[in-house]
């Protein structure tokens, strides 16, 4: 049985396939319409959420699946003092794969240890979330036609935003990608992360502050909103929120085919002004996430279309 809780539990030969078959569902989903006729997907969300337990439960749905799960832990027996061990546990022996959310890192891998079907981390605490860089990987590649030789910006909260931690993770094992990491210094992408994903891997990055002055050099610009819940005093969000706000006046030094991605939601830091411009890629973005759900659930089902 194969869980994902990193996304480097993927070999770059299955995130290349991954890739393949999310963009196969997007040309022929009437092939795929039926493939987990019979299995249920669990949603088990204990930190809000939009986009990942809708998408996970769309995918579902296309792939002629079911669906069951919470996306309030207050409405299961956490409340009533329940390990995440034992609720997991429960969850596994009706669902045939379960996506699961949780404030602390390291919960889906714990969860994993306890469970009798998959589990796919869709998201722990300020730590990583694999699920939204697969849908970032189709994206780059959608837009880019190539997983390699090009420069990306990181832009915003790089120390609490998780999805910057996989993707970064995931990227170190393309070729030839340069990193420009924008923060505030005091939400510069962790130590742990850099050390991991860049520097024993002998991989190039610049850091900065200053996103107007490196906007000209980047390919693919990833915005990220200040992550407010993981702050531990509200002034310092208040300080740091609005660090970045990208505009149509900024973009003008940008290159003409630059991808701007943001895994939403989107707070203050990308008005909606530039949604209409042509570079914006972030509504693309979440369909994907759908097909790349889609194309995860049937390699973790061992399902073959
Ligand atoms: C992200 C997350 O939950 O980490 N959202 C998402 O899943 N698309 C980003 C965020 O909350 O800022």
């Amino acid at each position: 049985m194969r869980h994902l809780i990193d996304i480097t539990d993927l070999s770059v030969e299955e995130v290349n396939e991954l890739i393949a078959t999310a963009e196969d569902i997007m040309d022929h989903p009437e092939k795929y319409a039926q493939a987990c006729r019979g299995r249920q997907l669990a949603t088990l969300f204990f930190e809000p959420s939009t986009r990942t337990r809708l998408s996970f439960e769309s995918a579902m749905l296309a792939l002629g699946g079911t669906t069951l799960g919470f996306s309030d832990a207050n409405s299961s027996s956490t409340s009533k003092g329940e390990t995440v061990g034992d609720t997991i546990h429960t969850v596994s022996c009706y669902a045939d794969i379960i996506a699961m959310r949780h404030p602390k890192e390291g919960a889906p891998f714990a969860a994993s240890l306890r469970s009798e079907a998959p589990i796919i981390n869709a998201g722990d605490g300020g730590h990583n979330h694999p699920t939204q860089t697969l849908t970032d990987l189709v994206t780059i590649h959608r837009e880019k036609g190539r997983l390699n030789n090009f420069t990306i910006g990181f832009c915003g909260d790089l120390k609490f935003g998780r999805t910057v931690h996989s993707l970064v993770n995931a990227l170190s094992r393309y070729d030839n990608i340069r990193y420009v990491l924008i923060s505030p210094e005091e939400l510069k992408l962790p130590r742990y992360v850099k050390e991991t994903s860049l520097k024993s891997k002998g991989i190039d990055y610049t850091q900065t502050t200053d996103l107007e002055s490196v906007m000209p050099e980047l390919d693919v610009l990833y915005m990220t909103r200040v992550q407010k819940e993981r702050f531990f005093n509200e002034e310092d969000y208040l300080r740091l929120k609005d660090s970045y706000i990208l505009s149509l006046e900024k973009l003008a030094s940008a290159k003409s085919d630059l991808t701007i991605m943001h895994p939403l939601p989107r707070v203050n830091e990308i008005p909606v002004a530039v949604d209409d411009d042509p570079r914006a890629c972030y509504w693309k973005q979440v369909k994907n996430g759908k097909f790349a759900r889609m194309a995860l659930i049937l390699k973790l089902l061992n399902i073959k279309v």
